[in-house]
């Protein structure tokens, strides 16, 4: 089985964070977030796997993963000249994938469980897809399956009245039947192609789709929010290691230091991850925060955030559910109340 990964989009949610570079990128617990979709691809079997690039950042991709050595995979690049929706990269992933089933995985979704099972039975299987389908709690928001005696009797996207609670998740199996569909496709009221139009064609026109129902976690980030919940996750997920030096510090719960980091005077409340060469002094960390690489912290308190690395921030600052991008400096001058930050890399702030 081949996979493909898309690495494309608009990211227009996470603005100012997607001026510089794809959402994909963007670190959850010090780790971009697509790097765990690749590694879940690569650990169902399939360590062929084609990225959807397209827009701002696609070099930032291809340096990243490069040829996919490093990752235990063989990557192909497929460019998509303008994000025409999720059906249109996968259409055009047709000649990489020829006859075989595969996978396809969007970059931006997160789920803790392995998928080598669900990839297992769907190459036993006679469908022409499997998806897997979790209960949320606004489902408006999403792709809904509907139901009937165990079984999926339409698709539809983001519908005003849903017909239940089971969003259909950003992990499609299909075979190449799928690609004769999205020929015949219509683009969507949004002006793209759209993969559950493809699902649903699919289904009227006959053809098997079954699902698995994920109960762990599972998130698709499209908004600040949904990051810093899925950081929060992740980090609880993590194995507690101490790579670096402290002294008068503090250190309780899961928590990850990486190489050559000092901690003085600080106190640090996991689940908290922080990289290497920080310098972390009179702190106050967690719970549920990621510090990246060369980060200097000074006299602040940060929780439930993310600041990413070759940041400095120093002052009597209290923040909280923020993301601070990368080489962001913030530096306090005189005390004041909590702040709640969305920084896009590069920002500078003195107050
Ligand atoms: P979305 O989150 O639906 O769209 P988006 O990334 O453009 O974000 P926003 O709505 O905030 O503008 O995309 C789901 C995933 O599919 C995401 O990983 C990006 C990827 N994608 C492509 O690779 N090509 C496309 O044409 C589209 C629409 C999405």
């Amino acid at each position: 089985m081949k996979g493909i990964l898309l690495h494309g989009g608009h990211g227009t949610r996470l603005r100012p964070l997607t001026h510089t570079g794809p959402k994909q990128l963007l670190p959850i617990a010090n780790k971009p977030m697509s790097q765990y979709c690749l590694e879940s691809i690569r650990d169902a079997g399939a360590t062929e796997i084609a990225i959807i690039i397209g827009g701002i950042g696609s070099n930032k991709v291809k340096e990243y993963y490069a040829d996919g050595k490093k990752f235990g995979v063989k990557i192909t690049y497929v460019e998509q000249e303008y994000p025409k929706g999720i059906a249109h990269a996968i259409r055009l992933c047709k000649d990489f994938i020829g006859s075989e089933k595969f996978l396809v995985f969007l970059g931006d979704n997160i789920i803790q469980k392995s998928i080598l099972d669900y990839a297992k039975d769907f190459e036993k299987s006679d469908a022409e897809a499997s998806i897997l389908l979790c209960e949320v709690d606004e489902p408006s928001r999403f792709g809904i399956a509907d139901m009937r005696d165990g079984k999926i009797t339409k698709i539809m996207e983001k519908p005003q009245k849903p017909p239940t609670n089971l969003a259909v998740t950003g992990i499609y199996f299909l075979t190449p039947k799928i690609f004769e569909i999205i020929d015949r496709l219509k683009p969507s009221w949004r002006n793209e192609l759209e993969i559950t139009d493809a699902l649903q064609m699919l289904l009227e026109e006959g053809n098997k789709i079954t699902y698995h129902t994920i109960t762990d976690y599972w998130k698709d980030t499209g908004t600040p929010d949904d990051i810093i919940h899925a950081n929060k996750a992740i980090l609880q997920s993590m194995k507690p290691y101490f790579h670096g030096k402290k002294d008068d510090a503090h250190v309780t719960g899961n928590v990850m230091v990486g190489m050559n980091t000092q901690i003085h005077n600080s106190k640090i409340g996991g689940p908290v991850i922080i990289g290497n060469n920080c310098v972390i002094d009179g702190v106050n960390i967690g719970p549920n925060t990621s510090i990246g690489d060369n980060t200097k912290l000074s006299y602040c308190n940060i929780s439930d955030s993310i600041i990413m690395s070759n940041c400095i921030l120093s002052g009597n600052l209290k923040i909280r559910k923020s993301i601070i991008a990368a080489n962001s400096n913030i530096i306090l001058e005189d005390d004041s109340d909590e702040k709640v930050f969305l920084l896009g890399e590069g920002t500078r702030i003195t107050l």
